[in-house]
Formats: structure tokens, sequence, C-alpha cells
């Protein structure tokens, strides 16, 4: 159909809810290190990565030189046999994980990790009672969207699990968010307990909970918060989820995983979208006795396949050597300090928040804190027309999402920050 243009033809073939993002939506077709180009060759500054996948940067050649070879070799032989890569991609993230005594297993989306936890949880402790935190994203399929506290991104009501939802780390919108960061955190915890003990039977599953928040719009709490709500947990023997499928590999600067900045050690973290840099992959890392908990078979018949974990085992080397964390703390602190200066002279700008290279920016209508979703749109599209991709997120869509690869450098931090100067220029005078 040569007459219809990209646009037309998605919106005729692919579900309504597969949403686009800007007016005019971008096909990009090319990208190398922290830029891309679209379809008509126009080039942008990337700084969401494909919603914080690209972690290393487009075209990394030690990750593309390892995709070359093994897609030399073979592509697939499913998890019935053994697959060097895949266990030695086990071995290092077992090693690198905040999980004691941990085994990984690999599947092929974030989504399908947290259901892989949920079900985990749920079989070690014969139990479907589940809590999660009001404002979280934990995926698309059926019990992750039931753990899923946030309107727009849960479709259905029906549920495998029965959820109970505890305050978060979205402290801009909490009534409890006038608190000093230790007394919020005794509310969270006073929250917690009551929650076990007035909507649960007792025997509770698992807790799931994401460091920051990522489609919450970077929702993020007072340091120690989650430490201090897992000697809760513990007390009642419920386990602790860590879903880092956005705050995994040092996105978060100060720490390789965002749980760290909370002293907590969780039974399971739940890892996807940045150790592929782009390559499909997954997981669960589990304390071994939680692994093995589960009595019958299981298999991801694509679940860590030797192509995407020879990717991600040259991805994880890159960061490692590069030492990519390090970058995203010194660029990511620069970027925020900028954001800040920038967003004072700006009264459309509620909050800026965030950690390393996951910086958010929440929009709204002065004086008050009416969520403007409507300036958000337009903060994107100025930034598209200015040559910056950034992301949006937010309970209310309200939310702007900063999060390029962690390979990005300090000039294009500045170029990123004068864009977006503008944009909230151009926003506050509508
Ligand atoms: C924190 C978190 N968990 C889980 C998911 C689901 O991952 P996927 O889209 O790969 O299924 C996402 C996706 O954005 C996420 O941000």
């Amino acid at each position: 159909m040569p007459d219809k243009t990209l646009i037309e033809r998605h919106r005729a073939v692919m579900p309504s809810w597969l949403t686009l993002l800007y007016e005019e939506p971008i096909s990009l077709v090319r990208g190398k290190e922290r830029r891309v180009w679209d379809a008509y060759g126009n080039e942008y500054l990337d700084f969401f990565g494909g919603i914080l996948t690209t972690m290393s940067g487009h075209g990394v050649e030690e990750v593309l030189d390892a995709i070359r070879e093994q897609a030399g070799k073979i592509l697939h032989t499913s998890t019935q046999y053994l697959i060097e890569s895949q266990v030695e991609l086990a071995e290092r993230i077992a090693d690198l994980a905040p999980v004691p005594d941990a085994k990984v297993f690999f599947c092929c989306s974030g989504s399908e990790a947290n259901e892989t936890a949920l079900l985990l949880a749920a079989s070690a402790r014969r139990s479907n009672q589940v809590i999660a935190l009001r404002n979280s994203y934990h995926g698309r399929s059926f019990a992750t969207v039931a753990v899923t506290g946030n309107r727009s991104w849960s479709p259905s009501a029906f549920s495998p699990l029965s959820v109970s939802y505890v305050h978060g780390g979205y402290m801009y919108r909490s009534p409890l968010g006038q608190l000093a960061d230790s007394d919020y955190i005794d509310a969270g915890v006073q929250d917690l307990r009551n929650v076990i003990e007035t909507t649960t039977s007792g025997t509770v599953a698992c807790m799931i909970a994401e460091p920051i928040q990522g489609v919450g719009g970077f929702a993020t709490p007072p340091d120690g918060y989650f430490g201090a709500m897992k000697e809760v947990l513990d007390e009642y023997g419920i386990l602790f989820v860590s879903d880092e499928v956005q705050t995994g590999w040092g996105r978060t600067g100060d720490h390789f995983w965002g749980i760290e900045a909370h002293g907590a050690v969780p039974d399971a973290i739940t890892f996807a979208k940045g150790i592929g840099n782009g390559l499909t992959i997954a997981g669960v890392a589990a304390r071994a006795e939680i692994m093995d908990s589960l009595a019958a078979n299981s298999i991801s018949t694509f679940g860590g396949n030797p192509l995407s974990t020879a990717a991600a085992l040259a991805n994880l080397t890159y960061l490692l050597e590069h030492d990519l964390q390090a970058n995203a703390l010194k660029v990511g602190s620069h970027l925020k300090a900028l954001l800040k200066s920038a967003a004072e002279n700006t009264p459309v700008v509620g909050d800026v928040r965030g950690k390393g290279l996951m910086l958010g920016i929440e929009l709204v209508r002065p004086p008050g804190k009416t969520a403007a979703p409507d300036l958000a749109s337009r903060v994107l599209e100025e930034c598209r027309a200015r040559g910056l991709l950034v992301g949006r997120g937010g309970l209310y869509g309200n939310v702007i999402r900063i999060a390029p690869p962690l390979s990005v450098t300090m000039e294009e931090a500045n170029e990123a920050a004068e864009i977006l100067a503008a944009a909230l220029a151009a926003a506050a005078a509508d």
C-alpha cells in the first residue's frame, strides 16, 4: 500500500492502546553513540534510549562484534541444551546481584521477569497475596498488571493475585509528602504494618517495588525507605522483590542496583531493558531456595538464547570496563543541577527529581499542583523540534523523563539542558 503513510498503516493493523509519542510520530532508522536519525535524515540527541534500554549507547562496536560473531555460529538452541554464554552470564549476574546465594533465570521481557518472581514468591510462600506500591509499574502481563498501581497502565481488575497497595516514593503528591525524610520513612513503615494487619490474611508471598518508579515519573523515595520496610517484611516472613528493570546496572549513579541506596537485601531482583543494550533479554536473580521452590518444570524457549546472552556479556563487560556507573553519577548530578536552575524561573515546573541518569521534571499549572499533561506534550514537541528526544511518564502523564545512555558526555548533557530550558520556557509562555 504505497499510498498510505507508515502511521496510517500502524493505526490500521496495530492495537489502539499501543500509543506513539508526538503529534507526528517518528521512525528512527539509525543510531550512533547518543545520536539517532529518523527516516527523513533528521538528527536527534537520544535522551531516552528506547525507554532506558540502549544503556551503553547506539552502535557500540564491542557489543556488535559479539553479536556478529555469535550470529555466524548459531542463533538458537533452546534451554534444553547447555549454552555457555548463558551460564557465564548467570555466573556474572549472580556475583553482581545484591541477593545472597543467587540463582538466575533468563526470559525475554521485564513483564516476564516480574511474572516469574511473583510465581516464585507465591510458590515458595504458598500464598497469592502480594503487596505493591501505589504509582508502580511492573509490566503488561496478567499478574504484573495486577501489581501495577497506575490506572493508565492497569486495564483490568481481574487478577491471579490478591494485592494490597502501600505508600511509595511519590512524595510530591503524597498526603505524607510534607514530612521530613525520616518521618516520611516512619509513616511508610507504619502504613505497611497497618496494611499487612488489616488487608491480608497474614501469609503474604512478597512485596514488589521499584527503587525509583520509572513509568510513575521517576518518583524517588528517601534513601533508607526500603531498608526500614524490609525490617517489617522480615517480621512477617514476607519476601522482598526489587524490580530493577529501570534502576539496575548503575543507572542511579550512586549504586549499581537501585535498592542498594536503602540498605535492604532483597530476596530477588528482576532485570531487563539495559542489559542487552537492545537485544531481548531479561531475568530474575533469586535466592537459590526461592528459585528452586517451583515444583514443576518451567522454561522460556527464547530466554537466555545464545545471541542475546553473547550481546549481554559483551555489554556488561563494556559497562564495567568503562565504569559507566561513575559516569552516570558525574554527568547525572551535573545535569540535575542544570535542570534545577532552569526550573527556578519556570513556575510550570512543580518538581525536579531523580538520581543519576534517571531524572524527572513534573509539569503543573501554577499556583497549585494541578497536573499539566498538555504542557508535558508541549515540552516533548519543543524538544523534538530542537533535536532532543526525551520520554514522558507519571501518574497523569505530566512528567518529562530524561534517561540517556550511561555513556553520555558532559557536552551532550549541556546541549540537552539548554534545549530543555528553552522547551520549558516555551511551555511556560503558553
Ligand atoms: C520497572 C519496570 N518493570 C517492568 C517493566 C516491563 O518490562 P517489559 O516492557 O520489558 O515487559 C517495565 C517496562 O517499562 C518497567 O519499567
